[in-house]
């Protein structure tokens, strides 16, 4: 009978021999592989999405009417200001934001020097960029008693014990014979600027004709600086704006469909620079009166 393999005993108080060596291969690491699928789905319901919203727009838009972008043949909404002055700010900074806005309104305001008059004040969105040590005086107006306290209040704010500039608020409507700078001896202004304010005047073409009269002309003349909103350089950009245009003035008071270009035209004012932004939408004017 063949006797078992014999292994050797270890001996008393010797060390355990040592295990016999593994030589275990690791796998070959490879690369984890993304699986596409999370961003194919992403991208699907994205476009699923937007073609969703896409369709209930077309479908709402053919559905209304146009607006006329003639401002004879809109109706003034410019009373809801008084209602809309207190939560006027809140309601828009983020969209100015995002318009870049901002940085217009600061490029309007840094123009102001001298006697200044800033027509259509609104709630005083261009104060905080006023540089009051350029400016003699400061008259603000509006025709709505409710913005102009707003913006009453966003002028004092820019008070610094330092600054001797005086600011004169005026609630009047700005088409009207306005008031002379105060203190001063031509009795007319050096910059008159606005923002935002052709859209919401039942009749712009008066109101910048009445601007012109009371800014200085001549050789080294005043100047009228305006940031407007209106029509585009695209048809199906106006095509949308015209469709929105009754309900965004009923909430806004303001006609966003109007062709700035033309009114300012019809003014009769000299223009020395225009520039455009938001696909034409958006206009900075710079003018002088007519000679
Ligand atoms: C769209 S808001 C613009 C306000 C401000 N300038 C801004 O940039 O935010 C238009 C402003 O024009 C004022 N407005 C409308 N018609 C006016 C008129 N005939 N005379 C003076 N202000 C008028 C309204 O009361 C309102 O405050």
């Amino acid at each position: 009978m063949p006797q078992p393999p014999q292994f050797p005993r270890p001996r008393r108080g010797a060390p355990p021999p040592p295990p016999p060596l593994l030589h275990i291969q690791a796998p070959a690491r490879r690369p984890p592989t993304r699986s596409k699928t999370p961003l194919v789905l992403a991208a699907g319901v994205a476009a699923y999405g937007l073609s969703l919203y896409a369709a209930y727009l077309y479908t709402t838009l053919k559905d209304l009417p146009p607006a006329p972008s003639s401002p004879h043949l809109q109706p003034n909404n410019a009373k809801v200001y008084n209602a809309l002055a207190s939560e006027y700010d809140t309601s828009i900074w983020f969209s100015e934001l995002t318009m870049g806005l901002p940085l217009l309104r600061r490029a309007l305001a840094r123009r102001a020097h001298g006697h200044v008059l800033e027509a259509s004040v609104g709630t005083g969105r261009n104060a905080a960029y006023y540089d009051m040590g350029k400016c003699a005086s400061v008259t603000i107006v509006d025709s709505s008693r409710e913005m102009l306290a707003v913006a009453q209040a966003a002028f004092a704010a820019r008070r610094s014990g330092a600054t001797t500039t005086r600011v004169r608020c005026v609630h009047m409507d700005a088409a009207a014979p306005l008031p002379p700078p105060p203190a001063s001896v031509e009795g007319k202004y050096d910059v008159v600027i606005q923002s935002m304010g052709i859209c919401s005047h039942q009749d712009p073409v008066a109101l910048l004709r009445n601007l012109a009269r009371c800014v200085k002309s001549g050789g080294e003349g005043g100047r009228i600086i305006l940031l407007e909103h209106g029509r585009s350089r695209f048809d199906w950009v106006n095509g949308v704006l015209d469709r929105l245009a009754w309900g965004h003035a009923r909430r806004w008071g303001c006609w966003w469909n109007r062709d700035v270009g033309e009114l300012v035209e019809r003014s009769g004012l000299r223009v020395l620079e225009v520039k455009r932004y938001h696909f034409g939408t958006t206009w900075w004017i710079v003018a002088v009166p007519p000679d």
